[in-house]
């Protein structure tokens, strides 16, 4: 998982969701329903604590560059590695990405890529207080599926092969940790 951004981009922040100071007025990453999510509902899901949000912006501009939600969520064991079903557990908890989205004109210089490392980075301080055995996010279906399903298989992540979701991808905690272990 490695971000490559280019050395004369302007600092890049990635900061919890802040209404006041975050300016999702202008954002379109290209895919309508994300970005009607970030400017109608982020806020109201945020405040009723349904997703925490963390927002890129560039320089000292306000404006979203990129984002990315974390909420909590339950999955079936019978999809998923053999751990799990050896497990017995009715459910297996794990953190959702609800949404990732770079603007569009920033798009292809390597801050998708780390939105979702900085991501994997919160999931894994999240896993250690609460335990979550892996993160998982459903890859949008649309005209881009091939580039984005590709994407997602550079980071680790690997289809988690639920009938019911079938774009439904995850990475084990245990992969992020050892990840991160190489990295640090
Ligand atoms: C997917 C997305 C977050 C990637 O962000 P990014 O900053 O462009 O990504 P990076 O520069 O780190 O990596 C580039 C890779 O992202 C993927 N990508 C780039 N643009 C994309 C697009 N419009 N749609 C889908 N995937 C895209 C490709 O795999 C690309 O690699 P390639 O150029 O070799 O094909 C961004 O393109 C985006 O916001 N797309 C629209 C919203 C979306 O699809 N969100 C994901 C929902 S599951």
């Amino acid at each position: 998982m490695q971000a490559d951004l280019p050395a004369d981009r302007p600092t890049l922040t990635i900061a919890k969701f802040d209404k006041s100071l975050h300016d999702r007025s202008a954002f379109s990453c290209g895919f309508a329903p994300i970005d009607h999510f970030l400017k109608s509902s982020l806020s109201d899901q945020v405040k009723a604590g349904m997703v925490a949000a963390w927002i890129a912006t560039a320089g000292d501009e306000p404006a979203v560059s990129g984002f990315y939600t974390l909420g909590a969520l339950t999955v079936r064991p019978d999809a998923g590695p053999r751990q799990w079903q050896r497990a017995r557990a009715p459910d297996v908890p794990v953190i959702y990405i609800r949404a990732v989205a770079v603007r569009q004109d920033m798009q292809g210089k390597g801050l998708g890529t780390a939105l979702v490392i900085d991501a994997m980075r919160h999931c894994m301080t999240i896993a250690e207080q609460m335990c979550a055995a892996a993160t998982v996010l459903d890859v949008l279906r649309d005209d881009h599926f091939d580039r984005r399903w590709q994407f997602y298989q550079e980071l680790g992540f690997r289809p988690l092969g639920d009938p019911m979701n079938p774009t439904r991808v995850f990475i084990p905690t245990t992969d992020v940790r050892a990840t991160f272990a190489t990295m640090d």
